[in-house]
């Protein structure tokens, strides 16, 4: 376990599920988190709980807000150390009933939301030797039945972690990602099917172990984020509980 005392963490999604996991644990190894997500008041319930605990809404679906909300960590907090990219949702749809906005909404999120946070966060992450953590999906690796807006998004997600390893492979910044398997969150929770759904199409998705705590992917997130990571940059690492294991 790494002491994270003195690191300054923007954590997007903090409000729920994972994100929140995420940010206490970091809280508690002693980082200073910067919380992002959408609704206030659940974000403020889990950031006030965090010594010197910050946090700003925003829709990550627009670059501006982005930018802004990294430029007022690192003016705020005096720093960024760890970008981590939780904030992301998903729809199940028959994909011939798509609409342009769902796609753009599914990419805008998923995809273009973290790259424009990796974007604007990179020259502090440089300046503090810092690190990116990703948090991708299975649906990042392997198909999804329903989700190809998702699917699509989380691939290019693995995809930008790996594109900026190399980019970045002579400077002082690690960048990595973590594909979780099916967890018991909010996102599972509230659930629905496209109506017609095939069900045995839909339980590909489950591991026979059943749905991961957030706490537990959140240890693996805060390792990749910590100095004890120090050798590990531009990995993929799952997170299923052996889905994808074969
Ligand atoms: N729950 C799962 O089974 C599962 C599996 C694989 C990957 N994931 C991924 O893990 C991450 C966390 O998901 P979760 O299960 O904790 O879900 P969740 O619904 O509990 O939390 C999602 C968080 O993202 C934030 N968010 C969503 N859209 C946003 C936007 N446009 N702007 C700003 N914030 C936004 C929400 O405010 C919330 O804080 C997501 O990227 C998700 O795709 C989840």
């Amino acid at each position: 376990m790494s002491d994270m005392s003195g690191k300054v963490a923007l954590v997007t999604g903090a409000s729920s599920g994972l994100g929140a996991a995420v940010a206490g644990l970091l809280g508690r190894r002693g980082a200073t988190v910067f919380g992002v997500a959408r609704d206030e008041q659940r974000l403020a319930a889990v950031v006030e709980q965090l010594p010197g605990g910050r946090y700003a809404t925003a829709d990550i679906a627009d670059a501006a807000a982005c930018r802004d909300v990294v430029a007022r960590c690192a003016a705020d907090l005096g720093r960024l150390d760890i970008l981590i990219n939780v904030a992301g949702q998903h729809a199940m749809r028959h994909t011939v009933q798509v609409t342009d906005e769902e796609w753009e909404r599914d990419l805008a999120v998923n995809l273009t939301g973290p790259f424009h946070l990796c974007r604007a966060a990179i020259p502090h992450l440089l300046e503090a030797g810092g690190n990116i953590v990703n948090v991708a999906s299975i649906a990042g690796i392997e198909g999804q039945a329903y989700s190809a807006g998702y699917c699509a998004a989380k691939h290019g997600l693995v995809g930008l972690t790996r594109a900026l390893a190399v980019e970045y492979t002579a400077q002082r910044l690690r960048v990595n990602a973590v594909c979780p398997g099916g967890m018991l969150t909010p996102q599972v929770t509230n659930f629905t099917l496209p109506d017609g759904a095939d069900p045995n199409l839909v339980m590909r998705v489950a591991s026979p172990r059943g749905l991961s705590e957030p706490d537990a992917v959140a240890e693996l997130i805060a390792f990749l984020a910590s100095d004890a990571a120090a050798a590990v940059h531009g990995a993929v690492y799952t997170a299923d509980n052996g889905k994808t294991a074969g």
